[in-house]
Parts: C-alpha cells; structure tokens; sequence
C-alpha cells in the first residue's frame, strides 16, 4: 500500500522499535490491522515479546540519563524540528489515520494538525518551565522550587486518537526532560509505528538517542499489565475506559507511581429557549456524528428547553438526512464507520437497550449493510435516569431530553457518573454564567455557544469524577510530566531555624 512505502513502515518488521531501524526480531504473535471501511486486512504487525519490552526499557533508561542533560530549549529546538516533519507528512499521516481508525479524511487531517500545534506550543513551553522564588522567613536564607525530569513516561493510547493524544504526552514529556514509552491501542498499529517512525528519524538527524519508544502488545495486554505495574515507569498516561482506567489508577498508586487518566466521557449539550439555532445545530451534528460518535467528548446528550424542543428534534432529523455516511478517505463523506464488528454489536445492543427502556428513535438505528462497520447516525428521545443513558456507548447515538428551569437543566447535565465536557447554548448572560459558576456545569470542560468536543491543545484537557481527573496537553498540564523540588539555601553567618525554633548544642 502506498501510504504505508510513504511513511516507511514495513509492518512485519515492526512490533516493538527503540530507534531507527532497531525493530523486534520476535515473530511469534501476529496483530491484524483491518480497515474499518471495509473490514479488509491493511496489514499485519509482529506483537511485541517480554525480551522486547526489556530491550526498550533498557534503552529507554539509557537515554534518560543522556536526555535529562539537555537544556531545555534545546529539547524544545528538537521538538520544533519533529513538529516540521509531521508538517511534511500530514497529507500521508492524516491518511493513515483515516484507513486505519476509519475517521474522515479531514479528522484524519485534523488530528495530525493537533499534533503539530502541541509540538509548536511545546517548543514555547521549553523556555517556560517557571519555578517560584519564595521569600525565605529566615535571615540570609534564599528558597525557590525548581521543576526536575521524572524519567520514563508511559502511554497507552485508544484507538479513536491513535497519535494527538499521544504527542499532548510525549511532546510535553520530552520538553520536560522525559522518555516516553508508548503502547498504542491495538487496533492501530500502523499509525503509532508511523509517528515512531518520524520522531526518531529527526532525532537520530539531529544526533540524539531515541527517547520514543513503542511496543505494540496483544489483545490479551499481558505486556500493558507489566507495564502498569513496572516501577521504572514513572509516570503512566492512560486513556481509555473508566473501568479499565479505573484498575490502571490503582495499580499504578499501589506502587507510589504517578498516573493520568484520561476516561469515559457522557457529555452534554444544553440548549435554552434564546439559543441560536443556526449556530446551535451544526455544533450538535459534528458533536454527535463526528467521528462517528467515538470521540471522548462526543456529544451524547441533547438538554432542551420543553419550549423548543419540537423545532430542535425538526432541524436535526433534516440535518442528519444531509449526513454522507461511507469510506472516510472519500472526502464527500461526513461520517465513516465504527471501529470494529464489537463496535457495531455495542452500538446494536445499546438500541435495543434503549427501546426495552422506552426510549422513541427519532431517527437512525440500525446498522447499514455493506462491508465494513457501518450504523446510522442515531436520535433517541429519552429520560436522562435510564441505565442506557448513564453508559457511554462509543457510537452516534444522541439521547433527547427535556428540561423547564435553568437549575433543572444543569441538574441532568452533572446528573452523570462521568464529567469530560458539557456545553450550553444560549444568548442569555445569567444563564451561561450560571453554567460556568461554582453551582453549574462540573465538568473539566464547559463551553459557551460552541459544542462539547473538538477542544483546542492550548487547554488542559480533561474531566471529573469517572473521566479520571487528568489533564493533558496544554495551560500547565506540563507540570505532572516533572517532579517539583523546594530549595532553601543559606548564605549568612547566623544559622537560624524555622518556625522560630531554638536548639542550643
Ligand atoms: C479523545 O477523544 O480522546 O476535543 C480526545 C476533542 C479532541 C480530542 C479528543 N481535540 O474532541
């Protein structure tokens, strides 16, 4: 496949990489990659072996050592150089991406877009890794806190962002003195190996050791297990459901490591009685369908004024008759298809579900017949209390619901397990500040007049309650990929003690 000569990827040789072309020998395992398009084999990846994973690790510590003595800008200056590789090959990676998990050509696109965005604002945040000076309470004394690397950062990254959500870690880690190992979802191997791929080979131009590492494990996560519970592994970034992030945040505290968790989301768009329509319904189209429903922030729970409600469920029937469901890599398409034949049995069961619970499909719910993994786009009425709506399915369905009060509306909205992102639409100032005060939305992102996902990098990402409570990417997310260290120093003649302590030898 030409993409696949395009960014250099030879898939056999390809299940675990510690540098430019340092591949795993292991050829026991094989990982199928399919087309979600048309349930057709891309190609097969080599999983990774225990002796892989030790061959990384090693290496990955190596170069920590050689790493962490980097200043900072200059690390900065090597990830400006990654970011202009990606800028390269954004049409091929954005591609691949596409043919891989099945998103559209221009999500596809846009998702190696966000990758270069976090490297140009990593760069920036190179020459900001600001400690305080403090004023000491004691004479002659000087105190200030400095910000150290942490060593290996892991990741283990879903398939719905197979790389930005990555690079939010990696290119932060890196910037902050740190080696990032990565264990990418299954699914899509291809695109991780890609991304190694290009990283490395800047690094090695620029004559640096690797410090991004990958392994691609099994389906059976025998080596993502070992992983978590690997003490050298500083840091572990997980993103993921919130059962299994659940497990992964235990783990990881039982050994005193750190850990970011980055789980389910069930967010909801509110709409009041002045919210502008115009603006309002091609926010919950792109929340709802885009990426055909497998984001973290998909929209996925309609809140509408009982007022309006009759004219909303009129324009989004009419605009989901307009939605292109077919191969994401032709452009006209608007939504391609769901990850996998699990995915569309969720998404089936889930519809059924929902009508035992009584909730009226207003439009979609079936599963189209064709190859690949195809469903409509769906619109369920429902209340928000039913089982069905308290879970997050990854898949297009929106769940309808009415409201008669402000205080009402933002009730349904917390009125969840999970707290990613929530929005409301309104051109009423109490409203919305409501929503965003103390008393409103309690989730890590609430938005005004815009839709729950498709978050810009410059924000820390990230959510409340079962969402995990990491946050990632940008503001100062970049401060738990370091560890912090307060230092007092005296310079005087007279030591004197703290808290006005006096101990006379
Ligand atoms: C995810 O679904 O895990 O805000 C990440 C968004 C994207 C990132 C989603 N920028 O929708």
């Amino acid at each position: 496949m030409d993409i696949l000569a395009e960014l250099s990827i030879n898939p056999l040789n390809s299940g675990a990489c510690w540098g430019v072309d340092q591949w795993s020998k292991n050829q026991s395992e094989l990982i199928t990659s399919i087309s979600p398009a048309n349930g057709e084999e891309i190609a097969k990846v080599y999983a990774a072996s225990e002796q892989d994973y030790e061959t990384i690790i090693s290496a990955a510590e190596e170069a920590f050592i050689e790493w962490r003595a980097v200043p900072a800008p200059l690390r900065g200056e090597l990830v400006r150089k990654i970011g202009d590789a990606l800028r390269q090959k954004k049409d091929a990676l954005g591609s691949l991406v596409s043919l891989e998990m099945g998103k559209s050509k221009a999500e596809g696109d846009g998702e190696v877009q966000e990758m270069i965005d976090m490297a140009d604002f990593s760069v920036g945040q190179s020459r900001m890794l600001y400690g305080k000076t403090m004023h000491s309470e004691r004479p002659q004394h000087r105190m200030y806190e400095q910000w150290q690397p942490l060593g290996l950062v892991g990741v283990i990254s879903a398939f719905n962002f197979p790389v930005a959500v990555w690079s939010w870690n990696a290119f932060i880690a890196a910037i902050c003195g740190n080696v990032t190992i990565w264990k990418p979802s299954p699914k899509t191997p291809l695109t991780a190996i890609a991304v190694q791929n290009i990283c490395n080979e800047v690094l090695a131009d620029a004559g640096y050791k690797p410090i991004f590492y990958t392994f691609v494990d099994s389906e059976s996560n025998q080596l993502a297990n070992r992983f978590i519970e690997d003490k050298r592994v500083k840091k572990l970034s997980f993103t993921g459901s919130s059962v299994v992030g659940k497990m992964v945040g235990v783990k990881v505290a039982e050994r005193m490591g750190k850990s970011l968790l980055e789980l389910a989301g069930n967010n909801a768009l509110i709409l009041d009685e002045s919210a502008k329509l115009e603006h309002a319904i091609p926010a919950v189209v792109f929340g709802a369908v885009g990426t055909a429903g497998q984001r973290c922030t998909t929209t996925r729970r309609l809140i509408v004024h009982e007022s309006i409600v009759d004219k909303v469920i009129d324009s989004l029937v009419n605009a989901y008759k307009q939605v292109t469901i077919g191969d994401p890599l032709d452009t006209n398409n608007l939504m391609g298809p769901l990850i996998d034949a699990t995915a569309v049995a969720n998404f089936e069961q889930t519809i059924q579900n929902a009508k035992e619970q009584g909730g009226e499909i207003l439009f979609g719910g079936n599963k189209l017949d064709r190859p690949g993994f195809y469903v409509e786009p769906t619109i369920i009425r429902a209340e928000n209390d039913w089982p069905v709506v308290q879970h997050e399915t990854f898949a297009p369905i929106l769940y309808v619901m009415t409201f008669k009060t402000i205080e009402e509306a933002i009730a349904l909205n917390n009125g969840v397990r999970q707290g990613l992102s929530s929005a409301m639409f309104t051109q009423n100032l109490s409203n919305a500040e409501k929503f965003l005060s103390y008393a409103g939305s309690d989730c890590g992102i609430a938005n005004v007049n815009i839709g729950t996902s498709g978050a810009e990098i410059g924000g820390a990402f990230g959510g409340e309650k079962d969402t995990g409570g990491g946050r990632e990417a940008g503001s100062d997310s970049w401060k738990s990929y370091m560890r912090r260290q307060t230092n007092t120093i005296f310079w005087g003649d007279k030591p004197t003690l703290a808290q006005g302590i006096t101990f006379n030898i």
